[in-house]
């Protein structure tokens, strides 16, 4: 896992490491002693890095929902209802046919809004109203998971940190120490599609 990456306080089991794992399965795990890999800290690092699936989402990139089969479905703006609750997503290789979930830090969340609503940087990054923001708390790594139409605020449950979606994510409550991520997205041939990097790493920040 890499070093700002997370398992949320709900996590409290860690998984165990196959004896035969794959490598990436391995890599995931920090599993540093799998026979014949000699990693250190830093080597794991870098094959993290070099691991397609672990890559951070890429200009271009589509964003799926994956079913329960393993299947990609490519989203589309009309996917993502105005005012309803968040679609979780990854970013997608059309070319390569990979989906880039070996890295809980590249799950976002989507979610549509009067384009009005939005102040104009924040704007720049959506498309047809459709935000992507990253998934995961800046504070201690939780899932961010609710829309809250109410104070028109995005929650994390575990210790209620709220986010703005319409100001760029930026903090309105809670421990959270920073905004949350924002990915800009666009529409490629009516699909979703990354266009450009996170605004900030996700994940939480070391001190
Ligand atoms: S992990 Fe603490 S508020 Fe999200």
């Amino acid at each position: 896992m890499n070093d700002n990456e997370t398992t949320p306080p709900s996590a409290t089991n860690a998984p165990q490491t196959p004896a035969c794992a794959s490598r990436r399965e391995a890599l995931k795990l920090g599993a540093c002693a799998c026979i014949g890999f000699g990693l250190d800290a830093a080597g794991l690092n870098r094959a993290l890095a070099d691991e397609p699936a672990e890559q951070r989402p890429t200009k271009g990139d589509r964003l799926v929902v994956v079913g329960a089969d393993g299947t990609p479905k490519l989203l589309a703006a009309a996917d993502v209802k105005l005012g309803e609750k968040p679609v979780f997503a990854f970013p997608y290789d059309a070319d390569k046919k990979l989906v880039r979930d070996g890295s809980r830090l590249n799950k976002v969340l989507l979610i549509r809004l009067e384009p009005g609503s939005l102040d104009e940087a924040t704007r720049a990054r959506s498309a047809d109203g459709v935000l992507a923001f990253s998934a995961v708390c800046t504070h201690q790594g939780c899932d961010v998971s609710e829309w809250v139409p109410e104070s028109r605020s995005l929650l994390c449950f575990c210790h209620f940190s709220r986010f703005d979606p319409c100001q760029s994510g930026q903090v309105l409550a809670g421990p959270a120490p920073r905004s949350l991520p924002h990915l800009p997205i666009a529409l490629e041939r009516g699909e979703l599609a990354v266009n450009g990097p996170f605004s900030a790493s996700p994940g939480v920040k070391k001190a």
